[in-house]
């Protein structure tokens, strides 16, 4: 499932893609648990991008957002390292998936809010 680094910390511009992305990550993992529990084989990864130049909210050409290559080749080289990975988080995004255990929560909405 391919949520967003703003399912852990939303941006107040766009409060339902946020919302629906939490809403996904929440899903995955009781998804993840039963999907184990019957035995089935089948696994369910998370895949947190961060801001990726793509036509997407029309940021293909932004500085602020992670070239498209980049982030494939970061996101594909974390799976095949771990491809018992429960989420591929790139480093770009890994502040904004961590804040509320770094204690940089309040910091990072503000920053995401300010960009
Ligand atoms: N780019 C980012 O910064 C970013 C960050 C975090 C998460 N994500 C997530 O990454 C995923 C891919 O986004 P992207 O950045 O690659 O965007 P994208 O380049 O705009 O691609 C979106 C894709 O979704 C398809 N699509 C859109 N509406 C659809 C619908 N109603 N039914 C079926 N297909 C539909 C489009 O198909 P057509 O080409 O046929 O229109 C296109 O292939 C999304 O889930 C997005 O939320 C992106």
């Amino acid at each position: 499932n391919v949520t967003s680094a703003l399912a852990f910390v939303p941006y107040q511009s766009t409060p339902t893609y946020s919302a629906t992305k939490a809403a996904l990550h929440s899903f995955s993992e009781s998804l993840r648990i039963q999907l184990a529990g019957a035995d089935t084989g089948v696994q369910v990864i998370e895949m947190v991008p961060p801001g990726v130049q793509t036509p997407l909210f029309g940021q293909q050409d932004s500085e602020h957002a992670m070239p498209l290559d980049d982030f494939l080749t970061e996101a594909l080289d974390l799976l095949r390292e771990k491809p018992d990975a429960k989420e591929i988080v790139v480093e770009r995004a890994r502040f904004i998936r961590d804040a509320v255990a770094t204690g940089t929560y309040d910091d990072v909405l503000a920053m995401i809010a300010g960009s």
